[in-house]
């Protein structure tokens, strides 16, 4: 069964009403014990009192018709007793009962396998002495509990009753929070009221209302994204298109090859501009590094042998510089995409004979990335502006989808890593990540 606050606070309040209830009771006979001890004890005295040893008592009534012991057990009948100084009875209420006499003041006594409770007055001529069976005290304490546990017997169930009522209502506002939301359209995203919402309450609704504006930022970055996207392929589609009509208007067989040619390398633009889309909208969705550890010294040596046969092709040098062995919280296909867009713009951009260069290097605690290239670097005023999608810097003539550093922004910012852009002395382009938080180097 699924806990439930409501259950779990009538039940403990229960609980805990019953259990002090018992407390009290218990006090309260401690208490009523010794109230009713003096009380009875008093009222021996009381009746000693009236009664006078020696000679011209007066005499108290003569006993009733029942057998002694039995008339004796009720609550107010006394046995009493009068004896001479030579400790004759010389008279007792009940005469059949050889109650024997006793010291002076209060005291207990068994007789007749009962306990008994005495008061004996010495006088000059004689003692008086007052007798009651012990039991009428505990009848009386009884009696009391008796009318205790009546009444909290009648009192328990309306208690509970109104603690539940009480529970029920400080608890309909969170059955009223939950059926706005439950209620509410998937696309309505807007936040919940805090109005009239109990303190306990507001600091959750505030947590959910601060989703729903998280949210609703991811769905309008869909949106746009998905705008954006189907913008950007429509161009290189009717590239395709175009490209495909001229190979069907081919005369001659150099037109044809050069028709096909053009075909060739509008499919393959179109294939890196939905490549690249793709990795794009994989960071859009699972953003976050949740528990995945990469070994990035592997990432970057492995990236860099990949690239060797295209920087190759592009006549460049492509050096892997020092990697320190590093081990970072994140997924190593993430870092790979992130270390192969920024070595991929490096020979992209880098004019042939030039040098493309990669490092990593574990620097107080974080892993430091740099790729360096020796191209004509990016305007220091475009820099901001190149992580944004679709941006080119303008005069660009090699082909690209302008997503790269955009994918390049998101990964690292799933990796809480810094990104930096810089000269390369005396020319070209340095693209340096710092990664925080790396696990354990070699
Ligand atoms: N190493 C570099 N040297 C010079 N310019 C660069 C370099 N890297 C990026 N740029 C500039 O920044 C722009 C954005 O780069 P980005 O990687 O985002 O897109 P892209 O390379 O044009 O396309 P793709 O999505 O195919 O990578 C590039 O168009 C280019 O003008
Ligand atoms: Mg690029």
């Amino acid at each position: 069964m699924k806990p439930s606050l409501r259950n779990r606070l009538v039940v403990s309040l229960a609980l805990g009403l019953a259990f002090s209830a018992h407390a009290v009771l218990g006090l309260t006979l401690y208490v009523a014990r010794g109230e009713i001890d003096e009380l009875y004890n008093r009222n021996m005295e009381q009746v000693a009192a009236t009664v006078q040893a020696g000679p011209g008592t007066a005499r108290p009534q003569p006993p009733p018709r029942k057998p002694a012991l039995r008339a004796l057990d009720h609550e107010e009948t006394f046995l009493i007793q009068i004896w001479d100084r030579a400790g004759h009875r010389t008279y007792s209420n009940f005469p059949e009962v050889d109650f024997p006499l006793t010291s002076a003041g209060h005291g207990e006594r068994v007789y007749q396998n009962r306990p008994w409770r005495y008061y004996a007055r010495y006088e000059e001529d004689g003692v008086v002495q007052v007798v009651q069976p012990a039991q009428a005290r505990e009848d009386a304490i009884l009696e009391i509990l008796q009318q205790f546990g009546v009444t909290s017997l009648l009192q328990l169930p309306l208690l509970v009753g109104l603690i539940w009522l009480v529970v029920r209502y400080s608890l309909a506002p969170l059955r009223e929070v939950s059926q706005a939301i439950r209620t509410r359209d998937s696309h309505l995203l807007h936040p919940l009221s805090t109005d009239g919402l109990p303190v306990e309450l507001e600091p959750m609704v505030e947590a959910l209302n601060d989703l729903f504006i998280r949210l609703h930022e991811a769905l309008e970055a869909q949106k746009n994204f998905t705008a954006d996207a189907a913008h950007e392929l429509r161009t290189p589609l009717t590239a395709l298109q175009l490209q495909l009509d001229i190979l069907k208007r081919a005369k001659t067989r150099d037109q044809h090859r050069e028709a096909l040619a053009l075909l060739t390398e509008g499919i393959k633009r179109s294939t890196r501009v939905v490549q690249q889309l793709l990795s794009l909208a994989r960071q859009g969705v699972d953003t976050g590094t949740t528990g995945a550890e990469a070994e990035f010294g592997q990432v970057v040596r492995d990236v860099v042998e990949r690239l060797q046969p295209v920087a190759a092709a592009s006549s460049l040098s492509l050096e892997l510089g020092q990697v320190d062995d590093t081990r970072l919280p994140g997924r190593a296909t993430d870092l790979a995409v992130l270390v192969e867009n920024l070595i991929d713009n490096a020979i992209r951009y880098t004019p042939a004979g030039g040098r493309v260069r990669a490092q990593l290097l574990h620097q107080n605690g974080a892993a430091v990335l740099t790729v360096t290239d020796t191209g004509p670097g990016i305007p220091l005023n475009e820099r901001p502006k190149v992580f944004e999608r679709f941006y080119r810097v303008l005069g660009n003539t090699a082909m690209g989808s302008g997503l790269g550093l955009a994918i390049v922004k998101a990964i690292a910012e799933a990796h809480n890593a810094e990104i930096r852009l810089s000269d390369t002395a005396p020319q070209g382009l340095t693209a340096t990540l710092i990664f925080p938080g790396v696990l354990s180097h070699l």
